[in-house]
């Protein structure tokens, strides 16, 4: 052991090899109220530094990872159906908070300013706060994280990306979470229908926390775009046709995405359906 203090990709590394969620999402809220703590002065600076991230963050041995195709479909009306949704929001937040500390381990090459790390320290702990709140509601249903198969793939979009940090931001931020804030409302309702409280408020958490993180990948692209004298909107549509396997769905919250700083002519021309008149 030494008493160099941890550099902040080293504490991104760290949480990225760390595999159960209860451990993972626990050492992630300490290392970002550390990382807090340093930033107002009550603690000493961190630095930045550089580390060697995983290509793949450490999980548990469950949940059983499946092709997306060979995860059983159930009813979204139904107790179970309940069940797996929860689940598979769940495990769609502890990829969130591996996806966080990722962008901030792994482009420790390209310059930033410090806010840049503000922000993906910020989500990645209410991404672990949201990933604690799942799996309380998948206890309050007799359930828990592990129980169910999950979709496998999910870190392709950050594979695919490890070289190439405006892709990252198109993608992860831009297009996963963007669409995020496109079906929460649907979940919510389905909850309430169901009457169940806890989850409801759960989802109202992460909707709410949610429009910030895709706001920060809009905030830090248009900032490189601004940087290197690019077009963002040109700039977007060509890197998600690069690394996103796909169209986009609508109908999309157009609101939300306007918060979090996205218009329309953004992700209007990559979906599959014609695009409204004012999006083209
Ligand atoms: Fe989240
Ligand atoms: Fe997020």
């Amino acid at each position: 052991m030494t008493d160099t203090p941890m550099t902040l990709a080293e504490m991104a590394t760290e949480v990225l090899t760390t595999a159960d969620g209860a451990e993972k999402t626990a050492l992630s809220r300490r290392h970002a109220a550390a990382w807090r703590a340093a930033r107002t002065g009550d603690a000493p600076v961190i630095e930045i530094g550089h580390a060697a991230p995983p290509r793949h963050p450490n999980r548990p041995d469950k949940p059983e990872l499946l092709n997306p195709r060979e995860v059983p479909k159930r009813k979204p009306g139904s107790p179970q159906g309940r069940i797996a949704l929860l689940h598979a929001v769940a495990h769609i937040e502890l990829n969130a908070v591996d996806l966080h500390w990722d962008i901030i381990a792994r482009f420790t090459d390209v310059k930033m300013p410090l806010g840049f790390y503000d922000d993906w320290v910020k989500s990645a702990d209410e991404e672990s706060k949201h990933f604690n709140l799942m799996c309380d509601c998948l206890a309050a249903l007799g359930s828990h994280y592990g129980a169910l198969p999950a979709h496998a793939g999910m870190w392709r979009a950050a594979e695919d990306t490890t070289e190439d940090l405006m892709g990252r931001l198109a993608v992860v931020p831009m297009v996963l979470e963007a669409r995020g804030l496109d079906v929460t409302p649907g979940m919510i309702t389905l909850f309430r229908k169901a009457g169940l409280t806890q989850a409801v408020e759960a989802l109202e958490v992460i909707y709410a926390e949610e429009v910030a993180h895709v706001a920060y990948g809009a905030k830090w692209f248009n900032f490189l775009c601004g940087r290197d004298n690019l077009d963002p909107k040109a700039e977007f549509h060509g890197l998600v046709q690069k690394y996103f396997h796909g169209a986009l769905k609508p109908p999309f919250n157009e609101e939300k995405r306007a918060d979090a700083g996205l218009p329309p002519d953004f992700y209007w021309p990559l979906a599959d359906e014609e695009p409204p008149a004012y999006a083209r």
